[in-house]
């Protein structure tokens, strides 16, 4: 076999980390945002009933935006039985192609309030505006637009089949993608003729409650969207109520499982889309600098508060000090700071708890024996903040290797042979996503096929769109979402 000496690395570059850059901040002046919201049930805002509340604060500048009902399961019974009577008196009833109209209606609203969501996401939850304004609000817009083509199309999805809806959908999904993740629940479900109770999570809950806005101003039938808030207690009410026929949820492996065993033996289908630890693989024939992009953009897009983040990095060690050097000069270049301003890359860490978390993990990677770098960037005083951060040196049973951190912490790990590097990359507990980076087709083919993975990108990386299904293997979840493919876990098939 040919040897391949290590390369050697130009000198570094040395970088300028003073830039300035004079501040663009997206106006917030048009948004607003009531003092207190209450319950979305049978089309009308609601108060609760045990009239219970708690506050949804800004990351960025740890201030309150508003305060936000807490559903008990009194609460969760009225939605619960909303959603059933709109599902058997009015959405099952319904001429398929008439569902579609009004899905494609939540969809156009949805672009025409685009800005305000965008500036609403990234102030609930912390992300940098450039990302909810061109990602998550445009492609939640698309999800609806796609899945209102589903709806009168549904025995073309399945041939031959009688296809029919399954009844109430509980939806519970996390912070990381607020309103994206709304949509990737809702818009399919109501396709396939469901209606649905969705829970967003508790420091994320504002584009959610815009979305109710926006379902009403549609007039979609009262009863088919509930939206209810709340934290892991009202969640639990939603999994456990009798009334419900499936369950999604998108969130930590952790709840994952306690709902999956809270279903076991019930009649209750579920899907569920949890935690991930992605291998990001570099060849040594990639385009180098368009791979060193691939890896910013896998570990930082969202402050790696993605399930699918590509959180692990294996270099080829011939390439391994040239991609180091390359990744630290760009690591330079990324400002961390205010949400609203579009010159921002990262923003703020979604809440103080989830900043814990990553501190923590960084900590035992250090304890573990890793070698740990940081950006020099300047990072604001008050709110939670995290500098992007990657280690080298670190052992595949390291704590920061096998853990979903969920923050821009990547772990770097090198390898020489194709095999030795579908071994490493396979070697955890989760099977989301992954990413190969090279020149040649045929190893791409190869290694994209060995990885033990829902979604492989090949020379990109957090590329998303509605036709594509998306899903983990292992303790990553099951089901599928996105696609024809995320039809099926809503509907019932006979022959
Ligand atoms: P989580 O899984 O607790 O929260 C997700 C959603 O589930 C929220 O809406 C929450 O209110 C709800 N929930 C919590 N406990 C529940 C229960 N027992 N029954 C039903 N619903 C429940 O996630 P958390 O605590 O916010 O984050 C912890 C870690 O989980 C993160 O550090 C990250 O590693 C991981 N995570 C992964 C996500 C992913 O998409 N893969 C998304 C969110 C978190
Ligand atoms: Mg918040």
């Amino acid at each position: 076999m040919k040897k391949t000496a290590p390369k050697k690395s130009a000198p570094a570059l040395k970088f300028d980390t003073n830039w300035k850059y004079d501040p663009a901040p997206e106006s917030a002046d048009h948004v607003v945002i009531d003092k207190q919201y209450g319950l979305f049930i049978n089309g009308k805002m609601q108060a609760p009933v045990k009239g219970k509340y708690f506050n949804t604060i800004n990351p960025a500048r740890e201030t309150v935006l508003a305060s936000v009902a807490d559903a008990t399961s009194e609460d969760v019974d009225k939605a619960v039985a909303a959603a059933r009577n709109a599902h058997s008196k009015v959405w099952s009833k319904m001429k398929p192609a008439e569902r579609g109209k009004y899905i494609y209606r939540i969809a156009r609203i949805m672009q025409e309030r685009a800005r305000e969501l965008a500036i609403i996401e990234s102030l609930d939850g912390g992300k940098p505006i450039r990302e909810s304004r061109d990602i998550d609000v445009p492609l939640a817009a698309a999800h609806f637009f796609y899945y209102a083509g589903w709806a009168d199309k549904l025995n073309y999805a399945l041939p031959g089949k009688q296809v029919t809806s399954l009844g109430v959908a509980g939806q519970i999904i996390p912070w990381n993608f607020p309103l994206l993740m709304a949509a990737w629940k809702i818009a399919p479900a109501l396709a396939a003729g469901n209606t649905v109770v969705l829970k967003p999570a508790e420091t994320t809950p504002l584009t959610a409650l815009k979305l109710a806005e926006i379902i009403r101003d549609a007039d979609l039938p009262p009863g088919v969207v509930n939206i209810i808030t709340g934290a892991g207690a009202t969640g639990t009410a939603l999994v456990n109520h009798p009334g419900i026929d499936k369950v999604a949820f998108t969130g930590s492996t952790d709840v994952g499982k306690i709902i999956q065993k809270a279903l076991a033996g019930t009649d209750k289908k579920y899907t569920l889309e949890l935690g991930g630890k992605a291998a990001n693989i570099i060849f040594e024939d990639a385009a180098i600098d368009q791979a060193v992009e691939g890896i910013i953009n896998g570990i930082f897009f969202n402050q790696g508060h993605v399930c699918c983040a590509g959180s692990r990095l294996f270099i080829q060690e011939s390439v391994a000090a040239t991609v180091i050097r390359k990744l630290k000069d760009r690591m330079e270049t990324l400002i961390v700071g205010d949400p609203l301003d579009k010159n921002t890359d990262i923003g703020a860490i979604n809440s103080r708890p989830q900043l814990d978390k990553i501190k923590a993990l960084v900590k035992a990677g250090i304890a573990q024996g890793g070698s740990m770098h940081q950006s020099s960037c300047a990072i604001p005083s008050k709110g939670f903040w995290f500098r992007p951060t990657i280690f080298t040196g670190v052992a595949q049973s390291s704590r920061i290797v096998q853990e979903e951190i969920f923050g821009p912490v990547l772990a770097i790990q090198t390898f020489r042979t194709v095999e030795e590097v579908i071994e490493k990359a396979n070697n955890t507990p989760f099977g989301l996503s992954g990413g190969v980076w090279s020149d040649k087709g045929s190893k791409v083919f190869k290694v994209s096929s060995k990885l033990r993975a829902g979604v492989v990108w090949a020379n990109t990386y957090n590329k998303f769109d509605p036709t594509s299904p998306f899903g983990g293997y292992k303790e990553s979840g099951m089901g599928r979402e996105g696609g024809m493919h995320g039809i099926y876990p809503y509907v019932q098939v006979k022959d």
